[in-house]
């Protein structure tokens, strides 16, 4: 177990502080950003490692916080921040009106203001009497619906049409109604073994569907069909494609509403595809489909993990709603997590950002917070549609450790571009191999000094700059409820930056004209015209039908 001697530090604060809310949609006209503007000419003066001179360095700049009887440590001992630095982040974020913006979200108010959407995914977690009135006894029938059509799947109470119990899940979604569900069940399904199966289908590709299906026996295999519009391409296509597969081997057109159900906001749409009403498991446009694997979304996992699993996931995402709705924000992690990416992007310059588990377990994290983080933040206005001048979400990227070390961290030690990175760790692994576990731990930890000090080479091929700011997340176990903690403290961090850049984080209109430009060309790569295109796609339409 990594040893902590450090208790959450508190701060000096304003005994009549007022919030302030911003008079202008910019925050680079607010006091603190001019100030934040300052303080980091004079921080890059210094390197990164003089900070961490400082006996007393991690105990001042890590954060640790109970959840359950589980703990959660942010160290930003390893980030370009001093007292100063903090102090003005945190200046900004009262600047920007965070703490009724953060009162506003659990309340249901117009979080997205391009679709008029309120974003209540924090309701889906909460307990019954603390959800928002509008909402209550939708969430918990839907809940109790879902997660009991599992525990009958998983008893065999429910059963294919020929009377066998279900082996396999077939989960088909893209994007939010897939990454969230696929991460969840890869990194709990071993926590709780059992008979079932999981395949995850999401990419267009025939290939994929190939490989998911190929072996499969139609009469033990249960489809679950989510996409909240029911319109999405992958999703509408490898459908029709899974259903032509079951139809063809059973051709038993009323087994179908045994074997698919769908999780939607487009009811008719799920039964026009031949789906039975109670198998259809409802969405609503309040919940974004990045923030929806704690809704019937998340069918895939309550039939992995059981519907207790399923309700502490529940449990640990609300702990961590009720920190960062109540801690102060000098103490609250997601918002921690956040004011220090905003320096960084924003002060220090930096543009790319890595998430760097080191748990084999949580293998899926970077593509889970990459759409998570570029989906919510990528945006260049502010709410008010005017632009930002100021840049908003780099690019988020990553994959697991110890993998990564022996791949692309050479570009991170001695390349020419900054990055910044979290660190992802579990403290106490759930298998027996003690070695392994030390050695990740050690990697990790090895990791984020080296890019923190460097070290100066005999030779220049041999100079390792250092330099980089890194942040290490430990959680003490990964359970449900800790992962719930985790991917809700994300989800918040991505809500506090949205707030200080002014920005829309819960729309995606950025994805629509690709989707629609395909439409043209799938046709023209089956006719004979390429009409309408610019002469580089026509080339590509031309090249590809000779091929
Ligand atoms: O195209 C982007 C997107 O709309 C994501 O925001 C969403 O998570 C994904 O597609 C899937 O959408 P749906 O659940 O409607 O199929």
């Amino acid at each position: 177990m990594v040893c902590v001697n450090t208790s959450i530090p508190t701060r000096p604060c304003c005994k009549f502080r007022v919030e302030i809310v911003p008079t202008s949609p910019k925050p680079q006209d607010s006091r603190a950003w001019k100030k934040l503007t300052q303080l980091a000419a004079l921080s890059i003066q210094s390197r990164l490692s003089d900070l961490s001179a400082a006996t007393d360095r991690f105990e001042r700049s890590s954060y640790r916080a109970t959840f359950g009887h589980h703990e959660i440590l942010l160290d930003l001992s390893k980030q370009r921040l001093d007292q100063p630095i903090l102090d003005a982040l945190l200046q900004l974020a009262r600047e920007r009106g965070l703490t009724e913006q953060r009162k506003r979200l659990f309340e249901g108010g117009e979080m997205n203001n391009s679709e008029h959407r309120s974003a209540l995914h924090t309701a889906l977690r909460a307990p019954l009497g603390e959800r928002p009135e509008s909402v209550r006894d939708l969430v918990e029938q839907t809940l109790e619906r879902f997660v009991g059509f599992a525990e009958e799947v998983r008893s065999g109470a429910r059963r294919g049409y020929s009377g066998k119990a279900f082996t396999d899940i077939v989960h088909i979604g893209i994007g939010g109604s897939y990454l969230g569900p696929r991460l969840v069940v890869e990194a709990l399904q071993t926590q709780f073994p059992q008979r079932l199966r999981f395949h995850f289908l999401a990419n267009i590709d025939g290939e994929a569907i190939d490989r998911c299906l190929t072996g499969l026996n139609p009469e033990t295999t249960l489809v679950i069909l989510v996409s909240k519009s029911f319109t999405t391409l992958e999703t509408r296509v490898n459908g029709e494609s899974a259903r032509s597969w079951f139809l063809e081997r059973t051709t038993n057109k009323q087994a179908l509403a045994q074997h698919f159900v769908a999780i939607t906001a487009n009811i008719d749409a799920a039964k026009a595809f031949g789906i039975g009403e109670d198998t259809v498991f409802p969405v609503w446009d309040w919940v974004g489909g990045r923030f929806s694997l704690w809704s019937a979304v998340g069918l895939g996992i309550a039939l992995a993990i059981g519907a207790s699993g399923f309700r502490n996931l529940l449990s640990g995402a609300n702990a961590m709603d009720e920190h960062f709705l109540k801690t102060p924000l000098e103490n609250n992690l997601p918002v921690l997590l956040a004011l220090a990416g905003v320096w960084n992007y924003n002060f220090l310059g930096v543009n790319n950002h890595a998430i760097l588990p080191y748990d084999h377990r949580l293998n899926l994290l970077p593509d889970y917070l990459q759409q998570l983080e570029m989906e919510s933040n990528g945006k260049s206005v502010h709410t008010d549609g005017t632009p930002v001048g100021i840049h908003t979400m780099p690019i988020v990227w990553g994959g697991e450790g110890s993998n990564g070390q022996h791949a692309f961290h050479q570009l991170l030690h001695q390349g020419t571009r900054s990055f910044t990175a979290d660190f992802l760790v579990i403290a106490n692994a759930d298998h027996a191999h003690d070695v392994h576990q030390r050695w990740l731990l050690a990697s990790a930890l090895g990791q984020s000094q080296a890019m923190m000090i460097g070290e100066q080479g005999k030779s220049s091929h041999q100079n390792v700059p250092g330099d980089h700011a890194t942040t290490t997340l430990v959680l003490d176990q990964l359970t449900p409820f800790t992962l719930g903690v985790l991917l809700a403290m994300y989800e918040h961090k991505v809500f506090c930056q949205g707030v200080i850049w002014n920005i829309n984080s819960f729309d995606q209109w950025g994805v629509e004209l690709g989707k629609q430009l395909a439409e043209p060309i799938f046709d023209q790569l089956g006719d004979n015209s390429s009409l309408g295109q610019d002469t580089a796609t026509k080339g590509l339409i031309n090249y590809l039908k000779g091929q």
